[in-house]
C-alpha cells in the first residue's frame, strides 16, 4: 500500500485528481471506476478544470460507478447519477453513453445483470478505481459482516445511514439498501486510489494502514491484498491514526 500524506483535504483532492489525470493521459481509453460521497466530491472540479483547459482529453474514457441507493430514481437530484452528471460528466462534456451509474429504480436482478455487463461485457477491466471509505470501513457499499465478491444488493450499516443523513432531509429518508460493486469487483481494478479525510474515518483508517489484519469487520482491509493501492490522506488524519512515513 502506498500512502501519500498531503497538507490538507484540498491538496488530497488535487493529488487524487492528478493520479486519475495521469492515468488518462497515459492511456486515453481508460476505464475508470468512480465514487460519489462528500470526500470524492471535491476531486472532480480538478479533473473538470484540467479538461476545460485542454490539459487532458476525457472523450475516450468509459466510467462505471461503484454504487447507488436502492429505490433511488436516477432522475432525482439525490441520485448518484445526478451527482456525477453535475460534478463531472456534464462540465467535462463526457458522453453519457460512455458512463454507467447503477439505477436504484430498475428491477434488482436486471440491474445486477446490466452492472456486470458494464464491468465485464467489453473484456476491459477497470484501469483505475477511485474509492472513499465509510465510517464503517466500507468500500463501495460493502458493509462489515459477510463480504461478497460480486455486484449485489447490500443492506446499509447503521453508521452509514447516520453518516449519510446529511445528504437527506432526515435520517428516516436515507434508503436502507444499495446496489454495489462487490469487493471482488473492486479488487479486479488494476490500480486503486482511496481518498480519506476527517475525524470520523480515524478507526477505519487505522485498521487499513496501521496493521496487517484483513477482516470482514472492516471491508477496506481487503485492499491490503491488492498490489497497487494508493491512499491519499491529509496530515491531520495521518497524525490522528499515528501514521509515520
Ligand atoms: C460512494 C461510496 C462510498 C463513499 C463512502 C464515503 O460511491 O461508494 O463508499 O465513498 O461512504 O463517503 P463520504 O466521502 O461522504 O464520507
Amino acid at each position: 500500500m502506498k500512502v501519500i500524506v498531503t497538507k490538507n483535504y484540498e491538496q488530497s483532492c488535487k493529488t487524487t485528481a492528478e493520479l486519475i489525470l495521469d492515468q488518462v493521459r497515459t492511456y486515453p481509453c481508460s476505464k475508470l471506476g468512480l465514487a460519489t460521497g462528500g470526500t470524492a466530491e471535491n476531486v472532480y472540479p480538478f479533473i473538470v478544470d484540467a479538461c476545460q483547459k485542454g490539459d487532458v482529453d476525457l472523450s475516450k474514457i468509459t466510467t462505471v460507478n461503484l454504487d447507488e441507493y436502492m429505490g433511488m430514481d436516477p432522475a432525482s437530484e439525490q441520485s448518484y447519477r445526478a451527482y456525477m452528471d453535475k460534478r463531472l460528466f456534464q462540465p467535462a462534456g463526457i458522453d453519457a453513453a460512455r458512463t454507467y451509474v447503477p439505477s436504484g429504480k430498475n428491477d434488482p436482478e436486471e440491474e445486477i445483470a446490466l452492472f456486470n455487463e458494464k464491468l465485464y461485457g467489453d473484456g476491459h477491466l477497470l484501469d483505475l478505481q477511485l474509492l472513499g471509505i465509510g465510517v464503517s470501513g466500507h468500500i463501495g457499499f460493502n458493509e462489515p459482516g459477510e463480504l461478497i465478491a460480486g455486484v449485489h444488493i447490500q443492506k446499509l450499516d447503521e453508521s452509514t445511514i447516520k453518516a449519510n443523513a446529511r445528504f437527506f432531509a432526515s435520517e428516516a429518508d436515507v434508503p436502507t439498501e444499495s446496489i454495489t460493486m462487490g469487493v471482488g469487483d473492486i479488487m479486479k481494478a488494476a490500480k486503486i486510489v482511496l481518498i480519506a479525510t476527517g475525524e470520523n474515518k480515524v478507526p477505519a483508517l487505522r485498521k487499513l494502514l496501521m496493521d496487517d489484519e484483513v477482516t470482514a469487520q472492516v471491508p477496506a482491509t481487503g485492499l491490503k491484498m491488492h498490489r497497487d493501492v494508493t491512499s491519499v490522506i491529509d496530515e491531520e488524519l495521518a497524525e490522528k491514526i499515528g501514521w509515520k512515513e
